[in-house]
């Protein structure tokens, strides 16, 4: 594991928000690695199967259940755990679930974020913060330069506005209560994060393009594309997991002079269409075939989306370490032969992705 990581990380408090999920439990056995201690506040896992209980997550955190919308508990956890640093992931993440449940997308991504912020402003101990969003906060400018941190906000799915909206609340925050300039006062160091499409193995969320395929090919089926032109910026879950982990380490020593915001995506080459990610993905299986199938009524999701992580290079010495096609194949990898022991070999992705330069 990166000694800057261990450095930073072994011996700490951590929370993290969102731990049941997707990438939460890829999160906690990092974590675990580095030697941190780590308390995970989220719903109960909703998935069937789901990451969090294959790998025995409990065994990693102190396991929390509870609403980001409950201010009451959140505060005691964070008066009660004192958190070094955190990592808030804990959202409402899916774009098409957003237009079915706009206002609990707005509630559990806004008011949560809200509520993280303001159970730090009220501690008053000293905290790295990593709020992470994503790269559908930009306002669809319709050009093919790819967005960068300075670019406008915007967001028209319920779910792309609300994170929009977690950057505003947390640019509020960062001046009006935590503010670089007054760091010895306050103590806390806050900034976003915002990645693009991760795949990786034990992801089972609907309406997500890998797990789909994965879905399909399990019971002998052929991959549904729906929407086969979308271009995106994929990377392994590894990818936007190192950059938090990165960003937390680098505003530990750097609380007073850094940005408030990074990118994490994909080199340019690994922007690809869905159409291609599904050729690859049936590639590493083995076998396997796939129809599109465009619903002319579907909601509206951006037709392209890309993201330049210049400053993540510069400021962080973060950059990708697996392409795409790496990335599929691991990610297959991990679907076909992580069911005997998926922590075992979870650790095992972890310390490959790593050692890769
Ligand atoms: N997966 C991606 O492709 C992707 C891309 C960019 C950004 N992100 C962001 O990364 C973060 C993690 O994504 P993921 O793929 O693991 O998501 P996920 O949907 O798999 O997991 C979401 C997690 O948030 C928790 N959560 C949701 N609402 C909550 C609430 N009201 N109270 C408490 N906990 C709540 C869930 O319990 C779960 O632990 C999210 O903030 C997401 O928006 C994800």
């Amino acid at each position: 594991m990166p000694q800057h990581l261990r450095e930073t990380f072994a011996g700490k408090r951590v929370l993290v928000t969102g731990h049941t999920g997707f990438k939460g439990p890829w999160l906690l056995v990092i974590l675990e690695m580095l030697g941190a201690t780590t308390l995970g506040y989220s719903l109960e896992p909703e998935t069937k199967p789901s990451m969090f209980e294959l790998i025995g997550a409990t065994r990693l955190c102190r396991h929390e259940t509870g609403d980001l919308r409950d201010r009451q508990t959140l505060n005691r956890i964070v008066d009660d755990f004192e958190p070094e640093f955190v990592l808030h992931m804990g959202a409402q993440s899916l774009v098409r679930r957003s237009y079915r449940d706009p206002l609990e997308t707005f509630d559990s991504n806004f008011t949560g974020t809200l509520n993280v912020l303001d159970a730090l402003r009220r501690w008053g101990g000293a905290c790295v913060g990593v709020m992470v969003t994503t790269d559908k906060v930009y306002a669809e400018s319709g050009s093919l330069r790819a967005y960068v941190e300075d670019d406008k906000l915007g967001g028209h799915d319920p779910y792309s506005a609300s994170k929009a909206a977690c950057e505003i609340v947390v640019d509020s925050y960062r001046k009006s209560f935590f503010h670089p300039s007054k760091h010895a006062e306050h103590r806390k160091v806050i900034a976003t994060a915002r990645a693009g499409n991760v795949i990786g193995g034990g992801d089972w969320c609907e309406d997500r393009l890998v797990p789909d395929v994965v879905r399909a090919m399990s019971r002998g089926e052929r991959v549904r594309v729906r929407n086969p032109r979308a271009v995106r910026p994929w990377q392994h879950v590894l990818e936007p997991l190192s950059g938090y982990l990165t960003l937390a380490a680098h505003l530990s020593k750097h609380p007073v002079s850094t940005e408030a915001s990074f990118n994490f995506g994909p080199d340019e080459s690994d922007v690809l269409e869905v159409e291609r990610v599904v050729q690859l993905a049936l590639q590493a299986w083995g076998s396997g075939s796939y129809y599109t199938d465009i619903d002319p009524n579907a909601p509206h999701e951006a037709a392209l989306l890309r993201i330049n992580s210049d400053r993540a290079k510069a400021k962080l010495n973060w950059r990708p370490r697996w392409n795409a096609t790496t990335a599929i194949e691991k990610t297959v990898e991990w679907y076909r032969h992580a069911t005997r022991d998926p922590l075992a070999y979870t650790r095992k992705q972890i310390l490959e992705y790593f050692a890769a330069s």
